[in-house]
C-alpha cells in the first residue's frame, strides 16, 4: 500500500491545501494530512479545530486521514509506514524553502521521498497568512478558504 502524509500547518487551510489534497490522494492508497503541534508558533486555531476542520472537509474522501503529529516530521512517517512526503508549490518563491526541507528529510530518511505538486493557478497568492491577515479585518475570504468552513472561519478571525 502506497501512503503519503501531507504535512502543515493548515492555520487556517486554504482552497489551495484543498486542491491540493484532492490531487494527491488521487496518487495514492492512503493519503496522511497531518497538522504539525508547533508551540513555538502562536496559531489563530488551536490544533484541535485545524483537524476538525480538514476532517470535515475531507469526510466524503475515503483515502485520506487527519491527524495531528509532533517532532519530526520523518518520525511521524516512519511510524505512518509512509514511504511519500507531500508538499505544494504555488510559485517559485517558495521553492527555496521547501528544495532545503526536502533535501534536509531526505539526509535524515534517505528512503523517503518528498513530491512537489502544484495547486491550480488560481491558489498560487493564497496562503494561510493573508487568510488571517484579511479575516481579522473582516475582508471577503470566498475564493480563498472552502465554502463549508468559510463563515466558521471568518467568525473566528474576526474576533
Ligand atoms: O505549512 P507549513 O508551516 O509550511 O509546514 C511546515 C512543516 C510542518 C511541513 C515543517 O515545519 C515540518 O515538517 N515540521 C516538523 C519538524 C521537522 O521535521 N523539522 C525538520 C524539517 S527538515
Amino acid at each position: 500500500m502506497r501512503s503519503a502524509i501531507y504535512p502543515g500547518s493548515f492555520d487556517p487551510v486554504t482552497l489551495g491545501h484543498w486542491d491540493l489534497i484532492k490531487r494527491a490522494a488521487k496518487l495514492v492508497d492512503r493519503l496522511v494530512v497531518a497538522v504539525l503541534h508547533n508551540p513555538s508558533k502562536s496559531a489563530a486555531f488551536s490544533v484541535e479545530e485545524r483537524v476538525a476542520m480538514l476532517e470535515e472537509l475531507t469526510a466524503a474522501l475515503p483515502r485520506v486521514e487527519v491527524t495531528s503529529f509532533n517532532g519530526l516530521l520523518v518520525d511521524f512517517a516512519k511510524v505512518q509506514e509512509a514511504q511519500v512526503i507531500v508538499r505544494g508549490v504555488r510559485a517559485f518563491s517558495d521553492f527555496e524553502y521547501e528544495f532545503q526541507m526536502a533535501l534536509m528529510n531526505r539526509k535524515l530518511a534517505p528512503d523517503l521521498e518528498t513530491v512537489f505538486l502544484m495547486p491550480k493557478e488560481n491558489y498560487s497568492a493564497v496562503s494561510s497568512r493573508l487568510v488571517r491577515e484579511i479575516g481579522s479585518m473582516g475582508g471577503n475570504l470566498s475564493d480563498l478558504v472552502p465554502e463549508i468552513l468559510r463563515t466558521r472561519i471568518a467568525d473566528r478571525l474576526r474576533r
